[in-house]
């Protein structure tokens, strides 16, 4: 009996492997524990034995059954595993990314005021920041704007009507309040706020009254600077600049500074630049920026003394920098939202 039960076990075992589908394993479960079976055939010979021998005989075929049945049950579970896999086709991982893996970015012109920001805090620059909406005294009349200037023209620029604010909002005098048309309302609270020797510049929103078109946006970004020290000169203004347009457009750029004006530098400058790495733009100059040394008017009207200090500033338009980098043709893709211009910078 014993060589039967193992002939039995060793068949079950090295056939089991290959059943693959529900009919094989039933049929071949059939064979051994069915009805007429081999193991049910052994079992049913016990009756036949002698009494005293029964009980080793029902061990051997206990312990027979128990590895027979062991290697059936492992190969019903891998029949049911594989018959679920095919239910589900592919295994499905719940951590895989979307098939959409767009993961979002920063907005190009965050991009781009990143990377301004890197350069000059190479260059020892660090960030100010200051409201965007302004009181009159800080954005023109201590940056020596006076009263007739054209920025400060309700064509120009946005007026808040009077009363729109608490009486409690911070500003100099009676002035009204406008959203500040340029980011150099920045230099004035900054120096308020803080001793020389100062080096800052102040990224941040503006705002004029200007008609949309492909080059304007009556709402646009500046990145300004400001740079206060002992012996400030205009070496050190035209050395930051070139480091720093040397950085954003590569160190074949020219620059030139042509005179001009502004209210609160003297002598001003419009910085522009020469590239050969801007396409169809290659071969002109292209004015980026305005420039200059602080007025000494400036540092009077905030308690510097102009005798000890003198400083440099300058304002540059993000979008324009954005544009050129980028070649960019049209201001207003900028604030479209429209994902197929955007991923461009993913
Ligand atoms: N605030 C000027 C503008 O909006 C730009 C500018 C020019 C800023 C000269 C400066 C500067 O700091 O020195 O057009």
């Amino acid at each position: 009996m014993q060589a039967q039960l193992e002939a039995i076990i060793s068949e079950t075992e090295s056939a089991a492997p290959g059943i693959q589908t529900r009919p094989e394993f039933d049929a071949f479960k059939a064979k051994i524990s069915g009805p007429n079976g081999s193991l049910t055939q052994v079992m049913k010979s016990i009756g036949k034995l002698p009494k005293e021998e029964k009980p080793a005989a029902g061990k051997l075929i206990n312990a027979a059954k128990q590895r027979i049945d062991a290697a059936l049950a492992a190969t019903l579970a891998r029949i049911e595993e594989n018959e679920l896999a095919a239910k589900l086709g592919d295994p499905i991982d719940a951590s895989l990314s979307s098939p959409d893996d767009f993961a979002g970015m920063a907005h190009p012109l965050s991009q781009v005021r990143e990377e301004i920001c890197r350069v000059f805090h190479r260059l020892g620059f660090t960030i100010a920041e200051g409201p965007e909406l302004e009181s009159e005294w800080f954005c023109f009349d201590a940056l020596n704007t006076p009263e007739s200037h054209p920025a400060r023209d309700m064509q120009d620029t946005l007026f808040l009507p009077a009363g729109t604010l608490s009486k409690d909002a911070p500003k100099k005098g009676n002035e009204a309040y406008v959203m500040r048309s340029h980011t150099s309302s920045v230099q004035i609270r900054t120096m308020l706020a803080r001793k020389p020797p100062i080096r800052i510049i102040a990224p941040g929103r503006c705002f004029r009254r200007d008609t949309v078109d492909a080059t304007h946006s009556a709402n646009f970004h500046q990145i300004e600077g400001l740079w206060v020290d002992k012996n400030v000169t205009l070496k050190d203004l035209k050395s930051v600049l070139d480091s720093f347009v040397r950085e954003i457009f590569g160190t074949s750029v020219e620059t030139r500074l042509r005179p001009s004006f502004f209210p609160f530098t003297e002598p001003s400058f419009e910085m522009d630049i020469k590239s050969p790495n801007l396409g169809r733009l290659s071969d002109r100059w292209l004015e980026i920026m305005g420039c200059g040394l602080v007025d000494p008017k400036v540092f009077e009207n905030v308690g510097i003394d102009a005798n000890e200090w003198s400083g440099l500033a300058f304002g540059v338009g993000l979008e324009r920098i954005a544009m050129l980098v980028h070649g960019i043709d049209d201001i207003r893709h900028f604030y479209a939202n429209d994902l197929r211009f955007l991923r461009q910078f993913a």
